[in-house]
């Protein structure tokens, strides 16, 4: 008998096969419930403070959520392009510690929520260094890490490495891109703000052209969950199976995506949601349960931390719903205890 068609080991009565169709099926109807259930929500505002971004549609919106054994259910607007922004943050940081190793990263960054909105002009008072990597100054200094590293190189470096996790060949929107680069005047006042207390190195608009690009890698929201998932599998892409970041970075990356990926909304998500998420103002959020899920919402509209204001409200019905939360009582956590009990 093969393993498909073994008795499920639940009390359904069902061979494994049929179970599994039945489960998937339940999440595919999730994933379109929520759709049909937050579609009508207009509340926010698109981004346009990088004038590019204005051209986004504010009707798109999209759910899809990417199993760690690689099963995919998708609803609303999955596969419409948009730039990645702050949500390639916790990859960048990952890819720093791998790169310029643990402690060069956590002499330059430091893993406090800031309680301020993510382009604050703020380092924090007696280091001089950036509360975290999840704010723009701290993600300028993680990019100016990998830039030191790297020089030129490290664009292709990043590419290389989100490519493995979304399982598909990443691109940067060149019109983004150049829309940032033309009127990112704040971003640059930061990047010579941490060149004056040495925290990035002397080629610091180098860093910050590499950091432009970074947050104009194009990507869908299909793309996004299975990045996400491959976070949930401890750095494998569930799909194709391959490895893209190191197990021990990835604990870094949710760890601090769990306490600084919101924003100054950080605090609220994590007693609401109770996932590791990160979210980007073109309005893209991603969501991990650990060894389970990847979650993207895509939908541009923001609320005033810059979040994805469908998307908020998705990731919290879904983790009510499926008992996502890291603390709700439907949520295991760990076997490896009761392993060894
Ligand atoms: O640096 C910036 O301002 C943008 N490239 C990224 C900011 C961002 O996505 C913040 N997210 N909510």
């Amino acid at each position: 008998m093969s393993c498909r068609n073994a008795p499920c080991e639940c009390a359904c009565g069902e061979n494994r096969m049929t179970h599994n169709q039945t489960a998937r099926h339940e999440l595919q109807e999730l994933v379109e419930d929520l759709h049909q259930r937050y579609v009508g929500l207009t509340e926010g505002e698109v981004a346009t403070y990088i004038p590019e971004l204005r051209s986004a549609n504010p009707e798109h919106f999209g759910i899809c959520l990417v199993t760690a054994d690689g099963g995919v259910f998708a609803a609303g607007d999955c596969d419409q392009p948009f730039t990645i922004q702050s949500v390639s943050k916790p990859f960048t940081f990952g890819l720093a510690i791998e790169e310029a190793g643990r402690d060069k990263v956590f002499q330059q960054v430091g893993v406090e929520p800031s309680g301020d909105a993510f382009n604050a002009i703020e380092l924090q008072p007696g280091t001089n260094r950036p509360f975290n990597p999840m704010v723009n100054s701290g993600a300028i200094t993680v990019t100016a890490l990998l830039h030191a590293v790297h020089g030129d190189a490290a664009m292709d470096l990043i590419l290389d490495r989100l490519s493995l996790a979304a399982g598909r060949r990443l691109t940067v929107d060149a019109g983004v891109y150049e829309s940032e680069r033309r009127t990112g005047h704040r971003n640059r006042a930061i990047a010579h703000l941490l060149l004056n207390f040495g925290l990035v190195h002397e080629a610091a608009e180098a860093a910050l052209d590499l950091y432009f690009q970074q947050c104009a890698i194009s990507v869908t929201c299909r793309d996004l969950a299975t990045m996400a998932a491959t976070l949930g599998n401890i750095g494998t892409n569930p799909i194709t199976g391959k490895g893209a970041f190191d197990i021990h970075s990835v604990k870094d990356m949710l760890s601090i995506m769990f306490t600084c990926g919101m924003y100054d909304y950080s605090g609220q998500w994590a007693f609401r949601v109770g996932m590791p998420a990160k979210s980007g103002v073109s309005g893209g959020v991603i969501a991990v349960v650990n060894r389970q899920l990847g979650i993207a919402t895509y939908s541009p509209r923001l609320d005033a931390h810059g979040n994805s204001r469908r998307g908020t409200e998705a990731c919290a019905e879904l983790a009510s719903r499926l008992g996502l939360h890291a603390f709700d009582c439907l949520n295991v956590g760990s076997s490896f205890l009761s392993g060894l009990l």
